[in-house]
C-alpha cells in the first residue's frame, strides 16, 4: 500500500525549476534512498514533502490524505518528520527540553507530562536517555545528530525524511548511525533518506530514487541503479564523488 504519494511535484524558484514533475511513492515500512548530485533538487523535494516549501505544481499525499497546501505544523501532525542537512537543535536547552517541544506537536493533544514521556522514549531510541538533563550545547557532533533525530521521532511520524543524516561521521560513528537507522526501520517507520555515502545506501536501502537537474532519472533496485549508465553519468557530469 502506498503510504506517501508524490505526484508531479514541481518547485520553481524564479527562473530555476529545482524540482521538475517528480512522481514516486513510498510503501508503508519501506526505506528508500534519495540520490543525486549536488544541486539536483533533493533537499528541495524534502522541503516540499515536509511543508517547509509549497509546491508550484503537483501534489503530495499521505495515506490518501492531501498534504499539499497545508501548513508545516499540520503536515507534522499528519505524520511527517525530518532532519536537516545542517543540524538544527536548541543549544540553550537540555536534551529532554529539546525533544519535548516537538513531542507536543505529535498526533493527538498531549499534556506536557505525556510529551515528556514520549520525548524520553525518543531519546532512548537514539541512545541519549542517560544524558536527558545535560545541555545540548555540550554535545559532540554525532550526539547533536542523534538529538536532532530524537526531535524528529518525538512527533511519532509515519514517514521520516533524513537529509544526509550520516554525513560527517567517522567510520565508527557511521557504523553506529547505520545500525540506528536500521533499528528505526525495524520499528515500522517508513524512511526516505538523502544520502551520498554509498556504503550506507547499500546497507540500508533496497530501492533508490535518483534525481538530476530537478528530474527523477531512476526509481529502481539499488544494485541496478548503481550500475545504471544514466545514474553514473549524472554523478560524473557533476563531478560528485559517488
Ligand atoms: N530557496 C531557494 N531559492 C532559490 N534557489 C534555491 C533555493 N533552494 C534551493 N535552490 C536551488 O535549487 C537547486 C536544488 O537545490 P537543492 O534542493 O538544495 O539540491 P540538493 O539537495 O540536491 O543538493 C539548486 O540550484 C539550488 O541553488
Ligand atoms: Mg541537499
Amino acid at each position: 500500500m502506498t503510504l506517501l504519494a508524490i505526484d508531479g511535484a514541481t518547485k520553481k524558484f524564479d527562473g530555476l525549476t529545482a524540482v521538475n514533475e517528480v512522481s514516486f511513492g513510498l510503501e508503508a515500512g519501506e526505506i528508500v534512498g534519495l540520490l543525486g548530485p549536488n544541486g539536483s533538487g533533493k533537499t528541495t523535494l524534502i522541503n516540499l514533502v515536509s511543508g517547509e516549501l509549497a509546491v508550484t505544481a503537483g501534489s503530495i499525499s499521505l495515506n490518501g490524505q492531501r498534504l499539499t497546501g497545508r501548513r508545516r505544523d499540520q503536515i507534522a501532525r499528519a505524520g511527517i518528520a525530518r532532519t536537516f542537512q545542517l543540524v538544527r537543535i536548541l543549544p540553550s536547552l537540555t536534551l529532554i527540553e529539546n525533544v519535548t517541544i516537538p513531542a507536543v506537536f505529535g498526533p493527538g493533544r498531549r499534556t506536557v507530562a505525556e510529551a515528556q514521556e514520549v520525548a524520553l522514549e525518543a531519546l532512548k531510541q537514539v541512545g541519549l536517555s542517560e544524558m536527558a538533563t545535560a545541555s545540548a550545547a555540550d554535545l559532540t557532533y554525532i550526539d547533536q545528530k542523534r538529538l536532532e533525530l530524537a526531535r524528529a521521532l518525538a512527533s511519532e511520524p509515519k514517514v521520516l525524511l533524513l537529509d544526509e543524516w550520516l554525513a560527517g561521521l567517522n567510520p565508527t560513528e557511521l557504523a553506529e548511525g547505520i545500525a540506528l537507522i536500521r533499528s528505526l526501520k525495524e520499528s515500522g517507520i517508513t524512511i526516505l533518506m538523502v544520502e551520498h555515502i554509498m556504503e550506507a545506501v547499500r546497507a540500508l536501502c533496497p530501492r533508490v530514487v535518483v534525481m538530476n537537474s530537478g528530474r527523477l532519472i531512476a526509481d529502481e533496485a539499488t544494485e541496478t541503479a548503481l550500475r545504471d549508465p544514466h545514474v553514473i553519468a549524472a554523478y560524473l557530469g557533476e563531478g560528485a564523488d559517488a
